[in-house]
């Protein structure tokens, strides 16, 4: 059982190598390789150590558009506050740190949070973490985020599963309509919204057969309309 950071590091560290991002070779991250599967580990078998599904362990499509995007066009977020929503292991909010942004990366998964300490040590930058289901916010609460508390706010990859879509989207939606800039990156899962959003850019994003079923994924960056 997992009990405190010391514990969750060690997992990070023994279930991952250090890789690069095919899309974003200039960044180094912490991620499950052939070599130590863990996203074929049985459910059952992560449960008994108390650990959720690793999506922290994988840089998904999303994220890694996003982090293009930021390091391409550091201009969009330089001096702003960033909140990297759903980070995983935070390769967005790393990028978002790496073109002057104030990142702030949050995933209600600890070890996620645990797993972006590590990576972002490794890039050589600082990104704070905040754990908690902020879409648990009440409604009342969308006011726009103070300034250094997301002006701008990242979703990458969070339309895989249809409950957390519809969460997802109603919050990210009443963010852009208090004011921050939202910016969600998606590479075709089937509950995107169909409407509401405006194109930002299109990345074709490599990557693994065995995660996605493609040798690639065409991505593109929305920004939520308010
Ligand atoms: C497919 S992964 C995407 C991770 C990252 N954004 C990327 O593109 O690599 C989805 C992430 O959403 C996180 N998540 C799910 N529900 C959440 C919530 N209510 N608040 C914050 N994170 C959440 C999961 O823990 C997981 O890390």
């Amino acid at each position: 059982m997992i009990s405190g950071p010391a514990d969750a590091d060690a997992f990070i560290l023994a279930n991952t190598v250090v890789a690069t991002p095919p899309l974003v070779p200039e960044l180094r991250l912490r991620l499950a390789s052939a070599v130590v599967p863990i996203w074929q580990a049985t459910e059952s078998a992560l449960e008994e150590i108390g650990v959720e599904p690793p999506y922290w362990a994988f840089c998904w499509p999303g994220s890694q558009a996003l982090a293009r995007l930021l390091l391409d066009e550091p201009e969009r977020v330089h001096g702003r506050s960033v909140l990297d929503f759903a980070c995983g292991c935070g390769i967005a909010a790393i990028a978002a740190a790496k073109a002057g942004a104030q990142a702030v990366a949050n995933d209600i998964d600890a070890l996620a949070l645990r797993a972006v300490a590590i990576n972002a040590g490794l890039n050589g930058i600082a990104v704070a973490v905040q754990g908690g289901d902020l879409l648990a916010q009440p409604r009342a609460a969308a006011a726009p985020l103070p300034a250094g508390e997301g002006q701008v706010v990242l979703a990458g990859d969070v339309c895989y599963q249809q409950a957390m879509a519809e969460r997802c989207l109603g919050w990210l939606r009443r963010r852009a309509a208090a004011g921050n800039e939202v910016l969600l990156a998606d590479p075709g899962r089937a509950y995107l919204p169909a409407a509401g959003l405006a194109p930002v850019a299109r990345y074709r994003v490599p990557t693994s057969r065995d995660l996605e079923d493609s040798e690639s994924r065409d991505c593109i960056i929305w920004r939520i309309l308010p």
